[in-house]
C-alpha cells in the first residue's frame, strides 16, 4: 500500500520529506507538512478517540450517586473525571488538524460522528464498574500504550498522560471485581455476570478482523498504528487470562486456549459489532440524547465565556 500520490511537484519534495521523517521515528508536528490523507484520518481517528471518553464518562457517572461507600464514590467521581479530561486532551490534538471543537462537538451530537461501541452497553449493577475498569480500561491500555509512539506528534504526547491514568482505572476496576469475588455468593454471581456480558463487547474494541479493517495498514504504514487490531486483541486476551485466575472468574469462552503461538477463541459476533456501530446498540439512542441535554444545559456557559473574554478584550484594547 502506498501514499496516494502527491498533487503537485514541490509537493514531492515535501513528500519525500515526510516519508523520511516517518521511515526515521521522527515526529510530525502540526505545522509540517503532511499528505491530506494523512490529517483526514488523524482527524477521523483522534475525534472519534476524544468522543468515546466523553461517551465513556457516561456508563460510569450512572453509579457515581450509588456507589457502595464514600470511598467506592470519590474513586468512581475521579475517574469519570479523568475521562472528561481525556477528552479535552484529545480535542485539543484533533484540533492542531485543523477541525474545531464546535465542528466535532456537532457531529458526535447529530450522531454523525464514531465512538468506541463499548459505550453503548448497559451498566446494571455496580460489578459493571468493575467490569469496565478491568476490561475497558484494561483494553483501552492495550490499545493506547502503542498510541503513545504515534508518528503524530500531538496525539502520542496526549496519550502518555491518558495511559498513565488508564493504569490507575484499570487497577480499581480490578479491586472492585476481587472485592466481590471475596464476598457473598451473591457478589460473585453478579461479578461473573458483569464480566460475562462485558467480555466478548471489550474484545471488539480493538476493531474488526485485521482483513476487515480498511483503515490499519495505511495507519500502520504512517506509524499512527503501531499494531493490528488483531495483534492487540491477542494481547488483550494474554493480559486477562492470568488476572482472571487470581479473581476466580471464568472468562465467558469455553473455546479459550493457548495453542502454542496465538488465543484460540471462539467466534466473535461480528454482526453485533456492526449492529451497534450502525446505531442499534443497546444504549446508542441514550447515549446520544445524554450528550445533547448536556450540550443545551451548558449553552449558558459557552454564552457567559463569549461575552466575559469580549469584556477582558475590550478592557485591554482600552488600557493599550
Ligand atoms: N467502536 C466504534 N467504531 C469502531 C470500533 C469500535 N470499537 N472499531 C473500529 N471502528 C470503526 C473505525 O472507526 C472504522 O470506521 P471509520 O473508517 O468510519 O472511522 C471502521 O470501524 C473500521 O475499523 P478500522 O480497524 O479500519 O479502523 P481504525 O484503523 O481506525 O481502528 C481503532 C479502529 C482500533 C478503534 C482505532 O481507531 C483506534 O485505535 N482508536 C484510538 C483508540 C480509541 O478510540 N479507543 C476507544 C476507546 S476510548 C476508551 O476506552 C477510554 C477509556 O478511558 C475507557
Amino acid at each position: 500500500m502506498t501514499t496516494p500520490a502527491p498533487t503537485a511537484i514541490e509537493d514531492l519534495d515535501e513528500q519525500a520529506n515526510f516519508d523520511a521523517l516517518i521511515a526515521a521515528e521522527q515526529r510530525i508536528e502540526p505545522r509540517d507538512w503532511m499528505p491530506a490523507a494523512y490529517r483526514k484520518t488523524l482527524i477521523r481517528q483522534i475525534s472519534q478517540h476524544a468522543h468515546s471518553e466523553i461517551i465513556g464518562m457516561q456508563p460510569e457517572g450512572n453509579w457515581i450517586t450509588r456507589a457502595p461507600s464514600l470511598k467506592r464514590k470519590a474513586i468512581l467521581m475521579a475517574k469519570v473525571q479523568d475521562e472528561a479530561g481525556h477528552g479535552l486532551y484529545l480535542y485539543s490534538a484533533a484540533q492542531t488538524l485543523g477541525i474545531t471543537r464546535d465542528e466535532m462537538t456537532e457531529q458526535l451530537i447529530e450522531g454523525k460522528a464514531r465512538y468506541s461501541s463499548i459505550f453503548n452497553y448497559p451498566t446494571p449493577t455496580w460489578a459493571d464498574m468493575g467490569a469496565i475498569g478491568w476490561l475497558v480500561d484494561g483494553a483501552a491500555i492495550c490499545n493506547q500504550v502503542p498510541l503513545c509512539r504515534a508518528s503524530y506528534g500531538p496525539y502520542g504526547r496526549a496519550m502518555v498522560r491518558i495511559c498513565k491514568e488508564e493504569s490507575f482505572h484499570q487497577r480499581q476496576g480490578f479491586e472492585i471485581l476481587l472485592t466481590l469475588m471475596q464476598g457473598t455468593e451473591a457478589q460473585r454471581d453478579m461479578a461473573q455476570d458483569a464480566v460475562n456480558r462485558w467480555y466478548w463487547p471489550s474484545l471488539m474494541m480493538f476493531g474488526p478482523p485485521d482483513d476487515e479493517s480498511p483503515n490499519s495498514a495505511q495507519s500502520m504504514q504512517w506509524k499512527i498504528k503501531r499494531f493490528s487490531n488483531d495483534e492487540l486483541r491477542q494481547r488483550f486476551i494474554g493480559m486477562l487470562v492470568p488476572q482472571a485466575e487470581i479473581l476466580g472468574i471464568t472468562l465467558p469462552d469455553p473455546e479459550l486456549r493457548w495453542d502454542g503461538d496465538h488465543w484460540h477463541t471462539s467466534e466473535i459476533d461480528w454482526t453485533e459489532f456492526h449492529e451497534v456501530l450502525s446505531g442499534r446498540g443497546p444504549m446508542n439512542a441514550v447515549r446520544l440524547q445524554n450528550r445533547r441535554a448536556a450540550h443545551e444545559e451548558g449553552a449558558w456557559v459557552r454564552e457567559a465565556a463569549v461575552v466575559y473574554a469580549a469584556k477582558q478584550a475590550a478592557k485591554q484594547e482600552a488600557a493599550a
